[in-house]
């Protein structure tokens, strides 16, 4: 399969100057960037007016929290999440899930994301559903010890996840995903990362998401969890000593701005965290305390809330490289670039806008103007998964009809 895209703009990664060239697609990489002599081809895409730009990674959510928007609003994070979400939470089935995935999928492709790491449970159905759109995924499962003995199990299954659906299709990758260091004790995060660690597996873990969490990082990283690749989702109250223990080649925060804001837990520090070579990428955290996954927002706002003391704050560059390069560096499963011998994991942005001029300043533009409406296409591994308005690998309509189904359902469940 040779796919052709002409006429375009091209922004290769956040440091590179924006060019006029082909892109040509074989067999879901892309193989040429250039001015090339055409070629027979099996799709030609005129994309005069355009932009084609890395896809950006969605580095924290809980895809399956689509069910779950706006069940529960304005309330704080233990009360969200102990009177609202952990109720329904268990009362969902596979099926429930892989919806509330696929949902949350078309939206994610309709605003130019191509992976994500997720954590969650029934992750049969989180690995099925992302095989069947056709997006990369990091398929982690929430784990817990609450402290206690036993776990119920749930490293063994995270385990199964990993044996059966680890390097499928080139999209999946399966990782571990304690919840946190208060829900889960230190021995439990040390057998885990041990696992995961053998295995050459990822780990992903919530980290001083609230004010209320107090424990030692050091602590934490005396574990195995130092020698695996970990996304620690938020670190809004990380203490400014401990900021240097993550500055690792193996580890990355995942910032979720929205999230933090809405449930009331503050700004994470991540410039101080960039100064400090910290890897920061960006998260929508799922849809329940969001409510959109939208990394385009997440980019602007992450941008805006530091600048908020200091305007020097956040370059134009170093906010799209959290919201592709180090996102995609994270997941291990794209590059965040469009270079030769890549994956064709590539936005198409329709540029033809007042907001987008002058295009001379068009990066600029893409931190501090643009809008994941103007996301024309998607394409992950060379397949278009979101094209002007329609998905072409999945059938819209049944997905809308039993997602109404199930969240009807979870409504009932709540009230
Ligand atoms: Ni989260």
């Amino acid at each position: 399969m040779k796919i052709l895209l002409e006429n375009a703009l091209i922004l290769t990664d956040p440091f590179s100057e924006l060019m006029n060239s082909k892109v040509l697609i074989e067999d879901g990489k892309i193989t040429k960037i250039g001015d090339f002599t055409d070629q027979q081809v099996d799709e030609r895409h005129d994309f005069t007016g355009k932009l084609i730009m890395p896809g950006l990674v969605n580095s924290h959510t809980h895809a399956a929290m689509s069910l779950m928007r706006g069940i529960a609003e304005d309330m704080n994070l233990q009360d969200w999440l102990f009177k609202k979400i952990f109720p329904i939470e268990e009362r969902l089935t596979d099926k429930d899930v892989y919806y509330g995935t696929m949902l949350s999928q078309m939206e994610m492709a309709r605003k130019g994301i191509v992976a994500y790491i997720d954590m969650y449970f029934h992750c049969d159905a989180v690995a099925q559903a992302a095989i069947d759109f056709g997006m990369k995924a990091v398929v982690t499962r929430g784990l817990t010890d609450s402290g206690s003995s036993s776990d119920n199990g749930r490293l063994r299954q995270n385990i199964e996840y990993f044996e059966r659906w680890n390097g499928r299709d080139g999209l999946i990758s399966v990782g571990f995903g304690p919840h946190a260091p208060y829900s889960c004790s230190l021995k439990y995060i040390d057998q885990i990362a041990q696992v995961a660690h053998s295995l050459g597996a990822k780990v992903t873990i919530h980290l001083y998401e609230s004010k209320n969490e107090d424990y030692p990082l050091s602590e934490l990283l005396r574990t195995s969890l130092s020698k695996c690749d970990v996304i620690f989702a938020h670190c809004v109250h990380i203490k400014e000593q401990e900021i240097d223990l993550l500055a690792r080649p193996n580890f990355f925060v995942a910032h979720n701005p929205t999230s933090n804001l809405k449930l009331a837990n503050g700004i994470a520090p991540i410039q101080k965290m960039i100064n400090r070579k910290v890897q920061v990428c960006l998260g929508t955290d799922g849809a329940a305390s969001n409510n959109t996954l939208d990394i385009f927002y997440e980019m602007r706002l992450a941008t805006l809330l530091q600048k908020s003391t200091d305007p020097t704050n956040i370059s134009v560059e170093q906010a799209l490289s959290m919201a592709t390069l180090m996102g995609a560096k994270a997941s291990g499963l794209t590059t965040g670039r469009i270079e030769i011998g890549a994956d064709a994991d590539l936005v198409v942005l329709d540029i033809q806008k007042p907001w987008y001029l002058p295009i001379e300043k068009l990066k600029a533009h893409l931190v501090h103007s643009a809008n994941s409406a103007d996301v024309f296409a998607t394409m992950i591994k060379g397949k278009w998964v979101y094209y002007n308005g329609s998905y072409p690998t999945i059938n819209e309509s049944e997905i809308r009809r039993v997602s109404k189904e199930v969240m009807e359902k979870l409504i009932d469940i709540e009230s």
